[in-house]
């Protein structure tokens, strides 16, 4: 059975002593579930909070990680930087880097090979604009980023990989794909895989992303391929991310 995952994804939305609040609160509150609970601080904020989660249930990751191995490369940070800092999980491609920092789906396959290489566990997004979904296109954009990663990575690299589904026009706006609506691209997902390797296809566990509130978790978690949740916005709260992760009942 898959076990349930719920990523908090704090992108730019802490400062170092909110972040430390915060994950303290966590900590102080972490129920006992069926799924595993992770938190991704921003880069800076890392070993600080990798510190403070020391002994507790609770898992770290990172939002990226870079498209280099080591080397000249301003600003990055490398997948065995973030290994030193105990980083379970590196987010590769998130919707946001791939609309506004003009990712590639090459760029962010050459992301998953280097944080798989690292022993970090890459949560590979997907996701489509209202344009793509409104013309047709969504299972078409899916299966080109899901067909890059497996390209360059092989579909092995898979046993070790997490994968998300976030559409671009559900993040960050209230607007949440239905249980219906995810569960018809996480199908397609699963399907894909499996084409190429059934055992991986049922074990690997699909994230769905997007607006997800205390209230609107439950829907996505009766799907059958929605095996947990990436969440931003109600990740900033203790007590609505508290409300999330304790949902689990998978
Ligand atoms: P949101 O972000 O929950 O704020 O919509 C989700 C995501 O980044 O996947």
């Amino acid at each position: 059975m898959r076990r349930g995952l719920v990523i908090g994804n704090w992108k730019m939305s802490v400062n170092r002593q909110s972040a430390i609040e915060l994950v303290d609160a966590i900590i102080a509150n972490l129920a006992v579930t069926s799924a595993e609970v992770v938190v991704c601080p921003p880069y800076l904020y890392i070993p600080e909070v990798s510190q403070h989660i020391k002994n507790t249930d609770l898992v770290i990751g990172a939002q990226n990680v870079a498209a280099h191995e080591t080397g000249a490369y301003t600003g990055e940070i490398s997948a065995r930087m973030l290994k030193e800092f105990n980083c379970k999980y590196a987010i590769v491609g998130h919707s946001e880097c791939r609309a506004y920092s003009d990712y590639t789906n090459i760029s962010v396959a050459k992301r998953f090979c280097l944080a798989v290489a690292e022993g970090i566990i890459p949560i590979l997004s997907t996701t489509e604009t209202l344009a793509e979904r409104e013309s047709g296109k969504t299972f078409d954009v899916i299966a080109e980023q899901l067909n890059a990663v497996i390209d360059m990575a092989g579909i092995e690299s898979f046993k070790n990989a997490v994968l998300s589904y976030e559409p671009l026009w559900a993040i960050g706006t209230g607007k949440t794909a239905t249980g219906e609506q995810a569960q018809e691209v996480h199908g397609f997902i699963r399907q894909l895989i499996a084409d190429k390797n059934p055992d991986i296809a049922h074990n690997i566990q699909i994230l769905y992303g997007g607006s997800v509130k205390p209230d609107n978790v439950q829907d996505l978690l009766k799907m059958p391929d929605i095996d947990g949740v990436l969440v931003g916005g109600a990740s900033l709260s203790a007590d609505s991310f508290l409300k999330i992760y304790s949902s689990f009942q998978k």
